[in-house]
């Protein structure tokens, strides 16, 4: 069975080549651009071969009650939109995808907004969006007689990598920040088996050293410059729309690190709308931690047409990258879709992920950029009451427990960071108190809280 249709065409020039031709940094070898994969003819298709819509939508619907392994993927469930492989019976899966859908009822009756809803992208194998990525590349670097794969990473990418490494029985190379990542996600590179180094650099050293080993050895490059990562990552807004009965909700809100995320759920909504799936596209808005704000900054200056590199600060560890690779896709996300670009402070951050856990839906502080990007959206006049608002969480709150522990014990933040905001930070803290170990000194405990 051959179901591999694609090619790669760089997002700069133009240039077509096969997928067997990429270079190991996946760079044009014409402009050092970025590759997207294209479908060739489905723009045009017509009659009989293009694919028909109802019966897609049969199809994967049907796959949900099916005991197929590959059926059983919220990834490769949608297997027509991503023909990238020779063999799809090459998928190295943990059951990823199929992440639900929350409404959010607090948080939209308080900003007044009718229909808010959170899609959990941290309730993946690996707890994190990495997962729907991983599988689709890490499955083409197997069925191309890899044996090594490696990423730089701020760390989920890095766990996801390392898990699916070793399902497949291959070996991984992760590249890490020194002392700039959760532990939750170093111990998972470590229990899956992963070589791993940890840089004394940041993440974009990262990338630099990766660049050139894999110049150098057969390792295969899994950072989200590799286009297949972008084609799993695009499966969640199929997962989205079909939710949405195949309408599509109004607004959908992302975080921004390397920008490659947004990309990817642009161009899922892009081609629904190609094959006639769906009518028309949200607007996709992207949101930065103020501390690495290289698009917002390029968004606010010129309208994403030129990026500046800036050196990253921010607690919201995933996202701190200051010289994103895929910008010019995000951007072009951005604009197409007449969607936004904004940052965040730290305190906007910390206060909306402490929001999201009293909802009962913990994140990790970059998915938690989302609702503060959307508080100052709604403030800012941009969302009306009446339309649907989709936020992508896409990392679980146990990934970083420190910072959640450190927001409810009131050490997280500097004086600076939390001015003018003190008495919202603290109705939202919830330390752990030691208490005497008798009944009376528990319902005194409450009786406290209750007053
Ligand atoms: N949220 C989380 C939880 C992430 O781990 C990342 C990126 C992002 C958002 C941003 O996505 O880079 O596609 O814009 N983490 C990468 C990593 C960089 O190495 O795990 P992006």
């Amino acid at each position: 069975m051959n179901d591999n249709l694609h090619t790669l065409r760089c997002f700069g020039c133009g240039a077509r080549i096969a997928g067997s031709e990429a270079q190991p940094d996946f760079r044009c070898s014409q402009c050092g651009d970025l590759f997207e994969v294209e479908y060739a003819g489905w723009g045009q298709r017509e009659g009989h071969d293009r694919p028909n819509p109802g019966a897609l939508k049969w199809l994967w619907r049907e796959r949900r009650c099916s005991s197929e392994f590959l059926d059983q993927s919220g990834v490769w469930r949608f297997r027509e939109l991503l023909p990238i492989l020779d063999n799809f019976g090459n998928a190295v899966s943990l059951r990823e995808g199929n992440s639900p859908l929350y409404k959010l009822k607090r948080t939209s009756k308080a900003l007044g907004i009718d229909q808010l809803f959170a899609k959990h992208q941290g309730m993946n194998p690996t707890g994190s969006f990495k997962d729907t990525g991983m599988t689709a590349a890490l499955s083409v670097a197997r069925e191309r007689g890899f044996k090594w794969v490696a990423c730089a990473s701020t760390g989920n990418t890095s766990a996801a990598m390392a898990a699916y490494a070793a399902r497949a029985g291959m070996r991984s190379l992760v590249l890490i920040p020194e002392g700039k990542i959760a532990w939750g996600k170093l111990s998972q590179a470590m229990d899956y088996g992963a070589v791993t180094c940890q840089l004394k650099s940041d993440f974009d050293g990262c990338v630099r050293v990766l660049t050139q080993i894999v110049k150098e050895a057969p390792i295969y490059l899994l950072n989200s410059v590799n286009p297949y990562r972008l084609e799993g990552q695009k499966t969640p807004v199929f997962e989205i729309a079909e939710a949405f009965d195949w309408t599509v909700p109004d607004h959908l809100i992302v975080p921004g690190g390397n920008l490659a995320n947004s990309s990817a759920l642009g161009k899922g909504f892009r081609e629904l709308r190609e094959l006639g799936l769906v009518a028309r596209t949200p607007r996709i808005s992207v949101i930065q931690a103020e501390g690495a704000n290289p698009l917002a900054r390029s968004f606010a200056q010129n309208n994403g047409e030129s990026m500046e590199p800036v050196e990253a600060h921010t607690r919201a560890t995933a996202i701190r990258i200051g010289n994103p690779a895929s910008w010019r896709k995000a951007a072009r996300v951005v604009r197409d879709t007449g969607g936004w670009c904004l940052d965040v402070t730290e305190a906007e951050i910390a206060i909306a992920k402490a929001e999201l856990g009293s909802e009962g839906l913990g994140c990790e502080p970059a998915s938690a950029v989302t609702l503060a990007g959307l508080k100052k959206l709604c403030c800012q006049g941009k969302i009306a009451s009446n339309e649907s608002v989709v936020l992508v969480l896409t990392g679980h709150t146990l990934k970083d427990p420190d910072y959640t522990i450190n927001f409810h014990r009131g050490t997280l933040l500097t004086d600076v960071e939390s001015a003018g905001r003190e008495p919202e930070l603290k109705a939202l803290e919830r330390n752990a108190e030691v208490v005497d170990a008798t009944p009376a000194a528990v319902l005194a405990t409450l009786k406290g809280i209750a007053g």
